[in-house]
């Protein structure tokens, strides 16, 4: 279904979000491990985080929710049973590739199947490290479908990442758990850490990156959750909030963890009115409010190190670049050509809709300012939640609106999506 967005004036209000999808399925996943009864409060409502929650119940952890927390009783150390069917994914990498660490030191058979974007995204650069442990799994070449077997031994590595990838990493940490050695993992840039801070791992700072400990001294165990809000729902409302005129949007009780706000960092260097303010700490995370105020941006390269960190933000800062002053170029982007839809293809294909000329390069893109629309965009959203998002928010920002289809992709990350729109608009 196709539907139009007209553009709005001004933006005002405050949003609060459901909680941050990374933590919620890291919660769901602890809590399911531990032994007794976990609660979690503000889970994220979207799909990706169900899929999680569906294949642990399939695995024997008992979960209840009564829309307002989630209850979990925990399986305990080597607690979980053989699921009936295979595990279904859906949409959701993170689903994948963390419970392919923990799938993988099993005494019993399982496999892991997802929907057909799920499907054609690699799972090699987790089943490689895993099978140096001495886990048994069969790819579909590289790819979803994947069976594990039980291993005979499972034993601890020390693994260089060649790829910065929290979801690697966090699928070597959950197989680590269950071994009484040291596994040492290595990453080449810091990848979002939620799961070192939730399970209160050793990180040290080396020459080649962030080297993290892990063993079975550090197997969750049960706790009271609450999950900040999450901050890369709120992302597309910080963009909107600072392009609009007129605007003061008050976003409560968002995760504000370093490397999280990477993106708004850079917003500000970029010239971004935002202010941050810190109000607590729960599961190892800080989290408070955000102001944010009309600006007036400035174009800066995004690029190295810093992409990482800001990865999921990369397409809703496409847009910010869109109306900022000077030439924007993105480089060393490579993985956003693997997540939910070949992003640097999806961001290109509709930011050329507005009649921009924009350079594609293997691993970005570039433009200079300044489109000229001649007839009326209609975006498409690849299937892809975060670029339904990123181009409703840009329609709602062009002087004639625009269209845009598909938009029922929102639901994997946030359900509540539209009506936020809708209430902050003016
Ligand atoms: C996630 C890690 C990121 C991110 C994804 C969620 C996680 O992927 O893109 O949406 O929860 O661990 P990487 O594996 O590229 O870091």
């Amino acid at each position: 279904m196709i539907e139009k967005f007209e553009p709005v004036s001004e933006v005002s209000g405050e949003l609060y979000f459901d909680g941050d999808k990374s933590i919620s399925h890291r919660t769901l996943i602890f809590s399911a491990m531990a032994e007794g009864e976990s609660v979690i409060r503000n889970i994220n409502r979207g799909l990706d985080v169900r899929s999680t929650m569906d294949c642990l119940r399939q695995l024997g952890a008992e979960i209840a929710d009564d829309g307002d927390q989630v209850l979990v009783r925990g399986v305990g150390f080597r607690g979980f049973r053989q699921p009936e069917l295979e595990l279904n994914a859906g949409n959701s990498g993170t689903t994948a590739r963390l419970l392919s660490g923990l799938l993988s030191v099993q005494n019993f058979p399982s496999t892991l199947i997802g929907d057909e974007s799920l499907s054609k995204r690699p799972m090699k650069r987790v089943c490689e490290p895993l099978r140096l442990m001495g886990a048994q799994i069969k790819t579909t070449n590289g790819f979803l479908p994947v069976s594990f077997f039980p291993s005979e031994e499972i034993s601890h590595i020390k693994f260089e990442m060649n790829i910065p990838s929290a979801q690697v990493k966090t699928a070597l940490v959950l197989a680590g758990l269950h071994i009484e050695e040291d596994t040492i993992i290595t990453e080449p840039a810091g990848s979002r850490d939620h799961t070192e801070k939730m399970l209160g791992l050793p990180v040290r700072a080396t020459d080649n990156g962030n080297l993290i400990l892990v063993n079975k001294s550090f197997y969750p165990v049960k706790n009271n959750y609450f999950v900040p809000g999450d901050i890369s729902s709120a992302s597309f409302f910080i963009v909107l909030g600072l392009l609009a005129e007129n605007s003061n949007l008050l976003i409560k009780n968002v995760l504000l963890n370093t490397q999280r706000i990477a993106f708004i960092s850079h917003l500000q260097k970029m010239g971004a009115k935002i202010t941050l303010i810190q109000k607590d700490i729960s599961a190892g995370e800080p989290y408070g409010d955000i102001r944010v105020e009309s600006s007036t941006l400035q174009n800066i390269e995004l690029s190295g190190n810093e992409i990482p960190m800001l990865i999921d933000e990369i397409p809703v800062l496409s847009v910010a670049a869109l109306f900022s002053e000077g030439k924007f170029i993105l480089k060393d982007a490579h993985e956003l050509r693997v997540k939910e839809s070949d992003r640097i293809n999806s961001v290109v294909v509709n930011l050329r809709k507005l009649g921009l000329e924009v350079d594609e390069s293997n691993d970005g893109f570039s433009f200079s300012p300044g489109f000229n629309i001649k007839t009326e965009p209609v975006f498409e959203t690849f299937g892809d939640h975060r670029i339904a998002m990123t181009f409703v928010i840009l329609s709602v920002l062009l002087k004639d609106g625009a269209k845009i289809n598909n938009l029922g992709i929102v639901k994997i990350s946030n359900p509540e999506f539209f009506n936020q729109l809708k209430s902050i608009s003016r």
